[in-house]
């Protein structure tokens, strides 16, 4: 094996990683303490919510998070996207 396909698949284990460490518990710490300035959870469950997917969730979630000028890595934007899909959106 060359260094390239090692590193080619030690990245793919790191992202797996990094998915499958999804944590909503922490999520929800990161939304209770960041994300109740503009709105609360309501905009999650009315009826013509915007967010119509899973992967839209993650892209709104970061959406929002940029719009408060935090800096979060991709996992505790993937923790907060996958805390409001568990007790809210419910996406498959
Ligand atoms: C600076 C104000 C602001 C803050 C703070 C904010 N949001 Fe938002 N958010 C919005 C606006 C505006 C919308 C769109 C609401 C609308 O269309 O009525 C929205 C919508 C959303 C939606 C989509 C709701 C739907 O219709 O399905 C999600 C999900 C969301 N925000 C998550 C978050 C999260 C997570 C945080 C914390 C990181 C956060 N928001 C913090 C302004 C904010």
């Amino acid at each position: 094996m060359n260094l390239r396909v090692i590193i080619g698949i030690a990245a793919i284990f790191t992202l797996n990683g990094a998915a499958l460490a999804a944590n909503p518990h922490e999520g929800k710490v990161l939304t209770d303490k960041n994300c109740y300035q503009c709105h609360g959870t309501e905009v999650y469950t009315r009826k013509d919510r915007k967010v119509t997917s899973r992967p839209g969730l993650t892209k709104q979630v970061q959406r929002c998070e940029q719009a408060l000028g935090l800096t979060w890595f991709d996992d505790q934007i993937e923790n907060v996207a996958e805390y409001l899909n568990r007790d809210f959106y419910k996406f498959k």
